[in-house]
Formats: structure tokens, sequence, C-alpha cells
């Protein structure tokens, strides 16, 4: 059985939120990794949010310069994606949750990687055998779903679908381990996995809780926070997470369900239409221009 040590390049394709911070998790667990995304900006953009987390962590004492400073060294920044995928062992994708982009990724990095390389995509939604079917090596093709923050979130999913090997699942939760990561191994995919169809639940209701006006966001975060002991609220947690990234994993599984419950939400539509992303534009449910 193949054991994650032979891994030594991974390569994390899309500088937003979730890649930026897998790439670095990988690097901190001493990978060599390079990040890759379309154009310099983000990549900057990911460049400096990191590094500042970084040394955030250092200046509160979560993690000791050395560590940080090794982790820096190990990562890279590209946008050449054929030239860095040729010589990787590992890729974890992390671009936009649509399937035609996925599938197109996919193809063209199953036609530059190595052999050995296994190709995994960190969607939550897309399962992965709609994304395999456009390469030559559906069996070393999972899904490896992180979670938000990726720094600090402890869990993995780690998805098969029916042609992929025991050989790479295996690999892939070897890495996920050597990463730190507590993981969930499903037995077959089904799309949202387990946390986030959890969530859902729980997302659904809330939302439903502010149709019928019984009570406001804020209240209903408060409940899931001093009630449940939640770390976060529901309309928090879509702030944090990305009002575009809910709205788009929803047409996601829209598209594999045809199911208009898969649908999003009507606000959820509207704050998407407005720009209002949550966190990362300082406006969602929430404005955290004023905080
Ligand atoms: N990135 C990296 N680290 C972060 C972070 C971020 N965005 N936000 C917080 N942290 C870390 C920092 O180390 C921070 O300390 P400093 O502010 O001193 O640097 C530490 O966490 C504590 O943060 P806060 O004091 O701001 O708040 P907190 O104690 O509530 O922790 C949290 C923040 C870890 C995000 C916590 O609220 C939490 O666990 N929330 C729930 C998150 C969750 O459910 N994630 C899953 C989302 S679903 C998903 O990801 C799936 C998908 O497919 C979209």
């Amino acid at each position: 059985m193949r054991t994650a040590a032979p891994i030594e390049h991974i390569t994390v394709l899309g500088a937003g939120t979730m890649g930026s911070q897998i790439a670095a998790i990988c690097a901190l667990s001493g990978y060599r990794t390079t990040l890759v995304d379309i154009a310099d900006a983000p990549l900057d953009q990911a460049k400096d949010l990191l590094w500042t987390r970084l040394e955030r962590d250092v200046d509160k004492g979560r993690r000791c310069a050395k560590e940080v400073a090794a982790a820096q060294a190990k990562l890279q920044f590209a946008t050449d994606r054929d030239a860095v995928v040729a010589s990787t062992d590992f890729v974890i994708e992390a671009a936009v949750e649509d399937l035609a982009i996925k599938r197109q990724i996919f193809a063209s990095l199953d036609a530059v990687a190595p052999a050995h390389a296994i190709l995994a995509t960190n969607s939550s939604n897309i399962v992965s055998s709609q994304i395999a079917s456009a390469t030559g090596r559906p069996d070393e093709v999972c899904n490896m779903h992180f979670f938000n923050p990726a720094l600090v979130m402890k869990c993995v999913e780690i998805v098969p679908h029916e042609l992929t090997s025991l050989q790479t699942m295996e690999c892939t939760r070897i890495l996920a381990e050597s990463l730190g990561k507590e993981v969930v191994q499903l037995n077959r995919e089904i799309p949202g996995f387990v946390a986030n169809r959890l969530l859902n639940a729980l997302r659904k209701e809330a939302l439903n809780l502010i149709d019928q006006d019984i009570a406001s966001p804020a209240d209903i975060d408060k409940a899931a926070r001093d009630a449940l002991g939640h770390p976060m609220g529901p309309f928090e947690l879509m702030d944090l997470v990305g009002l575009d990234v809910v709205y788009l994993i929803r047409l996601a599984e829209y598209e594999q369900t045809r199911d208009e419950a898969s649908l999003p939400h009507p606000q959820i539509q509207q704050l998407y239409e407005e720009g209002r992303f949550g966190r990362k534009s300082g406006r969602g449910w929430y404005d955290y221009a004023s905080a």
C-alpha cells in the first residue's frame, strides 16, 4: 500500500480563502507546496493575508517563528499551472464551485500531471464522479474537503466515487492525517457530504425562521451560540464562509439534483446579487465596515 511518504510536492489550485489556507497547512506540515491561481493579484493578496495571519500566530505564541519561517520557505506562488503540476505528487483543487470549470481544470491537470499524482477536489458539493470522468485516471480522483477557516478547523472529509481506488483513499487519508486533521471518511458520495448536510439542516431552519419574522438573524445566531454552544450562529457562519460560496454551492447542488429545494434561498440570492458576500466584502448579513 502506498503511503504519504512519496508526496513531496503538493499543488493547491485557487488562492481564495480555502485554497490559500489549505496551501499554508501543507507548507506548515513540511510539504513543498505551490499555490496556483490564474493571475498575480489573488496570489499577492493571499500571500499578504497568510503572512499576517501566521505572524499573528507567532505573536500570540500559537506557533514558533522558526516553524513559520520554514513554512514560508516551502510555500511558492505561481500562475504557470502546467509547469507546476508537471512535477507534483498531489493536487488539491479549490477553484470556483462550477462543474464545467472544474471539468476543464481536471482535464488539463490529467494531461500534464505525473501518472502517479492524485487529483483531489476540495468541493463540498460537486461530487468527484462528475469531475473524474473528464480525466483518464478516475481511480486517482476523489473529494478532499476542508472546512473554513482551514488553518483552524480540524476536520477533513474524504469521499470516493465508485471508481476511486483504495490506494487513492489510503494515500489521501494519510496525507490529511499528516496535516494534523481528523478524517471523516464517507463510504460513498452524496452532495454536501456529512458536515454540510448537518449544517444545511440548521441553516434551512434559520432561514425559515426569518421568513416568518420569528426572530432576527442576530437573535437566531445568539440562540445557536448561547443555547446550543455552537462557536458561531448560522448567519455569522454564512458571512465567514462567504455568501458567494454559499450561493454557488446551492446552484451546484441544484445542477446535480434538479430539485428546486436545492436552489439558493431568495435572501441569499439577493445578498449575492448586491455583492454582499460577508466578511470578505465588508457586508453580508452583518455590516463589518463599521466594526
Ligand atoms: N482564518 C484563520 N484563522 C482564524 C480565522 C480565519 N478566518 N478566524 C479566526 N481564526 C483563528 C485565529 O487564530 C483567531 O485568533 P486571533 O484573532 O487572535 O488571531 C482564533 O481563531 C480565534 O478567533 P476569534 O477570537 O475571532 O473567534 P472564535 O474564538 O469564535 O474562533 C472560529 C473563530 C475558529 C472561526 C470559530 O468561531 C469557529 O469555529 N466557527 C465555526 C466555523 C465553522 O463552522 N466552519 C465550518 C464552515 S462550513 C465549511 O467550511 C464547509 C464548506 O464547504 C463551505
